[in-house]
């Protein structure tokens, strides 16, 4: 079986953490490129050095990490360390790396990666704030082609996270999630109406504690106090869950959907509006998943993280 050429685009974040733990854990299957961070969890330089910790910890000292955009297209940055913790990783445990990040911006990275790639393209893996990939789109729309697909978590068919309308990623750049919902390009969309399924159970958690480095890392980000936790039960795995379909996408299930993004100013900002029924009768701009099998999938991901050091 072939591998899939990947790049996660990534704020960690304790959830980007697991996601990129994860993919590196079935290099079997999954051909990841590069890392690019982006502001969103914490500032920039944070998600950069989180990234390059998080590789670290995996014992990939090969894998490059390219800093991307430190705010968002057109509001002030706003971060979440009141839930990823001062440095976005709390109870990861990990040490600083010594390792620095690669001299090229991600977005010149992910144009340059677009150009080489190979028919049928690049999945691009985007688990932050979106204006790394809005930056490429529009620096080089000619390269829209080469994107095979964007597996992306983001948005909510329900409740926000950071208000009553928007998930935290749309909300922090709304206008870049409006440029890749409308670049044409197959989306699969993780909102939180999927990604707050993923809880591994409370027996499951305390089996990541008995792994490597990795694991134990995990257990630690998944039993840190944290303000809207689930206490034992773990804290949900948005991120996740967008690797985990590229690897197991018999575990969710979904429908094609038109996605619309609110982008002024107010309470409606970052509201992704999913038209689940069809009643605007506008064609369908993403695979909008829906239901997780959780169970399931932690007991793939214990498997999975076994591997890891
Ligand atoms: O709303 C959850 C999302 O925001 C996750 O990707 C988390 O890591 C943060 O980026
Ligand atoms: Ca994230």
């Amino acid at each position: 079986m072939s591998r899939l050429p990947i790049i996660i685009d990534t704020d960690p974040g304790q959830d980007d953490a697991a996601a990129l733990w994860l993919a590196l854990a079935h290099r079997d299957r999954l051909d990841l490129t590069f890392v690019a961070t982006v502001a969103g969890n914490v500032g920039l330089d944070l998600t950069t050095a989180n990234a390059l910790r998080i590789l670290d910890a995996a014992e990939r000292p090969d894998m490059p990490v390219h800093r991307g955009a430190d705010r968002p297209l057109v509001y002030d940055l706003e971060i979440a360390d009141y839930i990823s913790g001062p440095d976005g990783l709390a109870g990861a445990g990990l040490p600083l790396s010594s390792r620095a990040a690669h001299e090229e911006h991600a977005v010149d990275a992910l144009i340059a990666a677009l150009r080489a790639a190979p028919a049928p393209g690049l999945t691009l893996c985007p688990l932050g704030p979106l204006t790394n990939l809005a930056l490429a789109f529009r620096l080089a729309p000619e390269l829209l082609p080469r994107v095979e697909r964007i597996v992306t978590m983001g948005g909510a068919i329900g409740l926000g996270n950071v208000t009553p309308a928007a998930e935290f990623n749309v909300y922090v750049d709304p206008h870049a999630a409006a440029i890749v919902y409308g670049c044409g390009r197959p989306i699969v969309m993780f909102g939180l109406g999927v990604t707050l399924q993923a809880l591994a159970s409370h027996d499951q958690i305390a089996r990541f504690r008995d792994l490597g480095r990795c694991g134990r890392s995990l257990h630690g980000m998944l039993t840190r106090p944290r303000p809207g936790g689930f206490g034992t039960d773990g804290h949900p795995m948005h991120d996740l869950c967008v690797i985990a379909w590229l690897l197991w996408p018999e575990l969710f299930s979904g429908r094609d959907c038109f996605v619309d993004v609110e982008c002024a100013a107010g309470p409606q900002r970052g509201r992704t509006t999913i038209d689940w029924n069809g009643r605007t009768r506008r064609a369908p701009n993403a695979h909008v998943i829906a239901t997780v099998e959780a169970r399931d999938l932690f007991e793939r991901v214990l498997e999975a993280f076994a591997r890891l050091p």
